[in-house]
């Protein structure tokens, strides 16, 4: 699959219950553009719930992928074999090991999103000052997007600027602080959405509550 932009949501489901991650994929699978799973959800319950979510919505997994070029491979070949749509990657670690990645998405038709800026303040200390260079090295390693922080809208216009035809997919929201609607007008194409979704009293109608002020 390509990540194709209609809610502009993506929810991160960072749950640690299995029940109560299908159960929120059910409710929300056909309002969001993605679900992103990451280690606390997968170490819980092991890769096959990958294929259990993509019953309800395309399936990215948060890995942040960081080795050498053929760990990076076998990581990538496990997870598209589980069934992932696109896999995120680091790119501090080099364009070798983000281009292994990217030429194992192509052999299954899958996607690789590499982390520029994190949204957290203690992406300031090393990752901030690199962020351009880690965008360019994405574009040469031939990835499908970015991800750029919703904390910072003044930092998503810049590295919107520097990324062209990338998709941008930006954390953040709600929880860290960013607005979606500012992140989308700074130049993202998705937000990802965790806590302020799966902990609201109705995951349903505060994801339907972001997917307004995206269309707004
Ligand atoms: O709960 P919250 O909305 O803060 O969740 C954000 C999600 O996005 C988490 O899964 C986090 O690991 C991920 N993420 C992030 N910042 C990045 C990359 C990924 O917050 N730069």
């Amino acid at each position: 699959m390509t990540l194709t932009p209609k809610s502009r949501l993506i929810i991160a489901l960072d749950v640690t219950d299995r029940t109560e991650a299908l159960s929120i994929a059910e409710k929300l699978g056909g309002a969001v553009d993605a679900i992103k799973v990451n280690y606390p959800l997968v170490l819980v319950c092991g890769l096959g719930i990958i294929k259990d979510i993509k019953k309800y919505a395309n399936v990215i997994a948060d890995f942040k992928v960081a080795d050498i070029p053929n760990t990076n491979s076998l990581i990538c070949r496990e997870t598209f074999e589980a069934g992932a749509d696109a896999i995120i990657c680091q790119g501090f670690v080099g364009k070798d090991s983000v281009k292994a990645c990217v030429d194992v998405a192509n052999k299954y038709g899958r996607e690789v999103y590499v982390v520029t800026e994190m949204s957290h303040p203690g992406a300031l200390d090393f990752l901030q000052p690199h962020a351009f260079e880690l965008v360019d090295l994405a574009f040469r390693a031939g990835a499908s997007g970015i991800i750029a922080p919703a904390t910072r809208p003044e930092r998503l216009v810049d590295i919107r600027c520097r990324a062209g035809d990338m998709k941008i997919l930006s954390p953040g929201v709600g929880a860290q602080g960013g607005d979606a609607r500012k992140a989308i007008d700074a130049g993202a194409d998705f937000v990802i959405v965790g806590r302020s979704i799966y902990n609201a009293e109705d995951p349903y109608a505060a994801a339907v509550n972001f997917i307004e002020q995206l269309r707004r």
